[in-house]
């Protein structure tokens, strides 16, 4: 096996001690890889592993809930609407059209699997409001822990389906090989087992017909984030190394409140929902001025880039000598604990009671707008795979995401890959011998990275602070070595690296400011920017086209 310096081309690990065949393999457990196991299972042998326990992704923390026109004073178009006002010019309008036209259907999908969201008042389900959107659509369950009842919902679906599942087992790299018309083609995927605290039990490869890629986000690049620990950007690496175009990573939405514990708070922070917004909360900086008055004609429920700059500006300009936070004033909503328990258990774990005091709220990194490039049935570039949710970048949300979009995407597009799967599988690829260089990054260097990250590439961006990002992870690069013991923080700090370096990259690359890529030096967006970035993998650098 050839090393690394630099971004390697394959993670270094040790060599594979067995082999497993299936249908089809999902890697990844949130609600974009559940639906896509259910879907495919009835008729095919359905390999689902995760790296973790199955629930320790994003979906299970998501408060809000999903979007989806249930009112008969909403419409389809408003929703297609609001989703390509908050994408800012770049969404794919068919992906809109096909997610918002599907999402009722996906809401009574889940309840028909047992999910039991919130009733409303006059029959059917409760709907609230979230920042972008015009109309009351995102169904909620238990007031603020609608990911919890997707998740556990499809949990019990595809254990009851018999999907086979692995847990604690990382998917370090895919085997490629040729098709039949001699494309390059995916046969399977190398996997390590973990032991409990991470380390490497053996390497093994599954060979499938089709790899479904489904493990999320990568909000844990920063060090700052809603994000749990586990959220760290693996398939969207994973394809970067194997040759398969990235897209829109530069486009990191911030949630404009996460519950703010001090200056030095690092990792998964408290989310506080753009719902409480929804329900009446408003923002104030230090000094009691309102942040969002006159900023945006929907003010507190402006889409979510344009509420997390505005704060980020806000903060600039250190109100009351105050510059790393604002406030949430939500007194006004009745019987707060009852609406949003677990934002109340977490306001409350802070020393805060959100019914009678301001909540310190600050913007963190929350959601990933880019990611593999795939059509909303997972159609990638790369025959054999097939990547959904948020580690595709699938035109939907465009350069910022609209508020309880993701979920209800990970149900409709999951779902439709798995379904296609069930219908007819893609054709056999060989294996073939693919020698590329091999290295790992120590997962001591996490925590340098996620700083420059939040430092230099949060909210508000300047072509210097992205330069010196950049030469923090050049320098972070060089040490990646075939060296590194294999662990499960090892494979992750080096797909951290992996993303970061393209972040930065495309950030650099993409002189304008545009959703959720905001540049100090360019405030307006260029029309001349209204395409997408890709980044490629090239001799251990990332390369932007
Ligand atoms: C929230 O509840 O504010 C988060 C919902 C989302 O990110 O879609």
């Amino acid at each position: 096996m050839s090393a690394s310096r630099g971004i390697p081309a394959r993670l270094a690990a040790p060599e594979p001690t067995w082999s497993v065949e299936t249908d089809v393999v999902v890697l990844g457990s949130g609600a974009a890889g559940l639906s896509a196991a259910l879907a495919a299972r009835p008729v095919r042998d359905v390999l689902l592993i995760t790296k973790d326990t199955l629930d320790a992704g994003s979906t299970g923390w998501a408060q809000g809930g999903l979007a989806a026109v249930l009112d008969p004073n909403d419409s389809i178009e408003n929703h297609v609407e609001d989703t390509l006002a908050a994408g800012a010019g770049l969404c794919d309008e068919n992906a809109v059209r096909t997610l918002v036209s599907e999402a009722p259907t996906a809401i009574r999908y889940l309840m028909h699997l047992g999910a039991s969201f919130d009733p409303g008042a006059h029959g059917g389900v409760a709907l609230t409001r979230e920042g972008g959107h015009s109309h009351r659509r995102i169904v909620h369950a238990g007031g603020d822990q609608s990911g919890a009842e997707v998740q556990r919902t499809l949990d019990e679906s595809v254990r009851l389906a018999g999907v086979r599942i692995i847990e604690r087992a990382f998917g370090l790299d895919l085997i490629i090989g040729a098709d039949s018309r001699g494309r390059r083609a995916v046969a399977g995927i190398r996997v390590a087992l973990l032991d409990e605290n991470g380390g490497v039990e053996s390497v093994g490869t599954v060979t499938a017909r089709a790899v479904v890629v489904a493990t999320g986000g990568y909000g844990q690049v920063y060090a700052s984030t809603s994000n749990p620990p586990a959220v760290t950007g693996d398939g969207i690496a994973l394809a970067i190394r194997a040759g398969v175009p990235v897209a829109g990573l530069e486009f990191i939405q911030f949630h404009p409140t996460v519950l703010w514990r001090g200056a030095e708070a690092r990792g998964q922070q408290a989310l506080i929902s753009e719902a409480v917004r929804g329900e009446g909360a408003i923002l104030l900086d230090a000094a009691g001025r309102r942040v969002m008055a006159g900023v945006h004609p929907q003010e507190d429920l402006a889409p979510r880039d344009v509420v997390a700059a505005a704060i980020s500006s806000r903060m600039a300009e250190a109100p009351a000598g105050i510059d790393d936070h604002v406030y949430l004033d939500a007194r006004r909503i009745e019987n707060f604990a009852d609406r949003f328990p677990s934002i109340t258990a977490s306001c409350l774990d802070a020393g805060i009671d959100p019914q009678h005091e301001l909540i310190p709220v600050a913007p963190a990194a929350h959601y990933v707008c880019g990611g593999v490039r795939a059509d909303i049935d997972g159609t990638t570039s790369m025959p054999g795979l097939y990547v959904v949710g948020e580690a595709a970048c699938t035109g939907v949300h465009g350069a910022n995401r609209l508020a309880s979009n993701s979920l209800t995407e990970g149900v409709v597009a999951g779902t439709r890959v798995g379904r296609a799967l069930s219908w007819s599988l893609p054709g056999d690829a060989a294996p073939a011998a693919e020698e590329a260089p091999a290295g790992l990054l120590d997962s001591y260097h996490r925590s340098a990275l996620r700083t420059a990250m939040s430092k230099y590439v949060g909210v508000l961006r300047t072509p210097e602070g992205l330069k010196q990002a950049q030469s923090i992870l050049d320098t972070l690069a060089s040490n990646v070595s075939p060296a590194v013991v294999p662990t499960r923080k090892a494979f992750e700090a080096t797909n951290m690296l992996t993303i970061a370096s393209a972040v930065v990259a495309a950030a650099q690359a993409r002189t304008e400011s545009r959703g959720c890529h905001r540049r100090i030096d360019v405030a307006e967006p260029d029309p001349a920017w209204e395409r997408h970035l890709v980044a490629t993998l090239r001799n251990g650098h990332i390369e932007v086209q």
